[in-house]
């Protein structure tokens, strides 16, 4: 198994590449099964979950011709046979669920592995469901999988989610591009990734009124499959997010490019109140640093406001503000792993429930730590690159799933940073 060694960075200083979104990928990449073509997606990052679909995909018989060190990969899925996503790619990417949508629609019938818990919360799958069955299909779950059918094929309807989600938003666009007449979807997720994914059935074939807004109309083709031209994905605001962190932290100023600044409103609004400056341009943010950090008041919400993946890079960043911060985690009950890593690590902080109250300034000390999710483990990193003498970051592996080449990236403006076996 794969750790970091990291050892404290003086300042970091450079330029960074943003990588396509991995959360607008996953969906687009779910979105090729609705194609009678084959389809290159480029700017894919080249990362676990990303290849976790692609085999998903080539496991239910698509052609995917795949070269993520180049960011792409050409999915042919006229092949697509098999309609069962089976448990031993599911349990290691709940995002698999991505499928249901889009092969119930193009085949009337489905069966996926249920996904089950997860580090950061219960996460069921029950609004995908729920819709579903209000177009018209047929829901069973035996044992641990999720049995769909709609014979008949799905039927357009209006769809009002109970909570606001971003997979289910993306599962009933997609389910809804192939189905009879419209469905309008109510309290639709405005995430970016989920615009990306309408824009581009928009663009091709499938009329989508309301993009961007809450209450999305997707007009479907009955049954007819799409013609989808070749596209490009989205920057990550995730990962921008998180090395905007990594310069805040260590009082460096970094550009980053290939980005959106639009997508990261809420995150640059709560780094400016905490003393940070920016300078923007359509595709580059530099950021430049602020010799005090200001302690800072943060509630996780769904786009626009701040979001949760953003959360705990905030925390490991608010452990360096002077002050009291408070951050409230509202969308996932267990996202705080990384608080008793960061408490190993010397920083000051109460939990609460969901919220979780951090006494800054303190000084961190390096020590073995371990990563218990995706943004609980660059939280980690961020925390390292202040931490006295030496950290190493265990189960990298969940870092692995969402950031192309951390590394790499942090190297090249600066940091010292190694990536060693176990
Ligand atoms: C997406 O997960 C992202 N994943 C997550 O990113 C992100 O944290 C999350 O949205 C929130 O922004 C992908 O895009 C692949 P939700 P998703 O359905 O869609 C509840 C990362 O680090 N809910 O919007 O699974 C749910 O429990 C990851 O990259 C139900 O109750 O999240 C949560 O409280 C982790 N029933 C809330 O809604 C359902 O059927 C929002 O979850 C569905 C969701």
């Amino acid at each position: 198994m794969d750790y970091l060694k990291i050892k404290k960075a003086s300042s970091l200083k450079g330029k960074i590449k943003i990588s396509g979104a991995k959360n607008a990928s996953l969906p687009l990449i779910a979105m090729t099964i609705l194609a009678k073509n084959s389809v290159t997606i480029n700017n894919l990052p080249n990362v676990a979950d990303i290849k976790t679909l692609l085999k998903l995909l080539s496991n239910l018989g698509a052609l995917c011709n795949t070269d993520l060190s180049n960011n792409s990969a050409t999915i042919d899925t006229t092949t697509l046979h098999e309609t069962k996503a089976t448990y031993d790619i599911v349990r290691t990417m709940r995002a698999s669920i991505l499928v249901l949508g889009p092969i119930l629609a193009r085949f009337g019938h489905c069966e996926v592995s249920l996904p089950g818990g997860c580090a950061i919360g219960q996460r069921p799958v029950d609004l995908h469901l729920k819709a579903l069955e209000h177009m018209g299909a047929v829901i069973n779950i035996e044992a641990g999988y999720i049995h769909a059918t709609a014979p008949k094929g799905l039927k357009g309807c209006e769809i009002i989610f109970d909570k606001i989600t971003v997979t289910g938003t993306a599962n009933i666009v997609m389910a809804a591009a192939l189905a009879q007449g419209s469905t309008t979807i109510i309290n639709a997720a405005r995430e970016p990734e989920v615009v990306q994914l309408c824009e581009i059935l928009n663009a091709n074939g499938v009329k989508i009124e309301g993009i961007g807004t809450a209450v999305l109309t997707v007009y479907g083709t009955n049954g007819n499959l799409l013609d989808i031209k070749d596209f490009s994905v989205i920057p990550d605001r995730i990962e921008a997010g998180t090395y905007l962190c990594a310069a805040a932290i260590t009082k460096s100023e970094l550009t980053l490019e290939d980005v959106n600044a639009k997508h990261l409103g809420a995150v640059i609004a709560k780094l400016e109140e905490m003393g940070l400056t920016f300078s923007i341009t359509p595709n580059t943010i530099t950021i430049h640093p602020a010799q005090t950090i200001k302690h800072v008041k943060i509630i996780t919400q769904e786009y626009p406001a701040f979001p949760t993946d953003m959360q705990a890079q905030f925390l490991a960043l608010a452990t360096q503000a002077e002050g009291t911060s408070i951050i409230e985690e509202r969308l996932f009950e267990n996202r705080f792993m990384h608080v008793s890593e960061l408490q190993r690590m010397g920083a000051n902080i109460s939990l609460n429930g969901n919220v979780a109250t951090i006494e800054g300034k303190t000084k961190l000390s390096g020590t073995d730590v371990m990563a218990t999710d995706l943004r609980a483990s660059s939280a980690l990193v961020l925390a390292a690159l202040v931490a006295d003498g030496e950290t190493s970051v265990h189960r990298i592996y969940h870092l692995d799933r969402g950031y192309d080449s951390l590394e790499k990236k942090l190297q090249a403006v600066g940091a010292d940073i190694q990536r060693l076996k176990e």
